[in-house]
């Protein structure tokens, strides 16, 4: 069974109630719920961690690395624009890890069209709301 971390940065506590015209009506539980399912289904179990701090996401990072976690899904919110400490720390695990934006970033605010973070991923899904997530799962799947 393969060990797969979903990783979730600032603001994204507040879906559900945040901008819902942007990022839908469903809360990070309903998200955590789906994904958990469709972990299931393709014989993965999720582990979930959600924080407005950098530092504390790149501790985790380094923690479930060596915990033996095997994949990443990240959302890192508006880190995933500036934070090269992130962009390393996901570089130093050396696991296959998917970017997803519930947003499309590239029909977005300049600022929003380029991620630090991608650079380090093997894949970025933009734009298809929850089901990002679980075309994320899909995708590990096949790698
Ligand atoms: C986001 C897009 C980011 O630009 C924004 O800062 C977020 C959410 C998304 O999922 O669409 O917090 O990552």
């Amino acid at each position: 069974m393969k060990k797969i971390a979903i990783l979730h940065g600032p603001n994204l506590d507040r879906l559900g109630r945040r901008q819902p015209g942007i990022y839908g009506t469903g809360t990070l539980g309903d998200l955590e719920q789906l994904i958990r399912a469709e972990a299931r289904k393709l014989g993965f179990t999720a582990t979930f961690f959600q924080s407005a701090h950098e530092g504390a996401l790149v501790d985790r990072i380094h923690a479930l690395t060596d915990r033996g976690i095997e994949a990443f899904i990240v959302n890192f919110g508006a880190y995933s624009h500036t934070s090269i400490a992130l962009r390393d720390a996901l570089a130093s695990a050396a696991l296959p890890a998917i970017e997803v934006h519930l947003s499309d970033i590239k029909k977005r605010e300049k600022f929003r069209r380029q991620s630090m973070t991608a650079g380090a991923c093997v894949a970025m899904i933009s734009g298809k709301g929850f089901a990002g997530y679980a075309e994320a799962l899909r995708l590990l799947a096949k790698i």
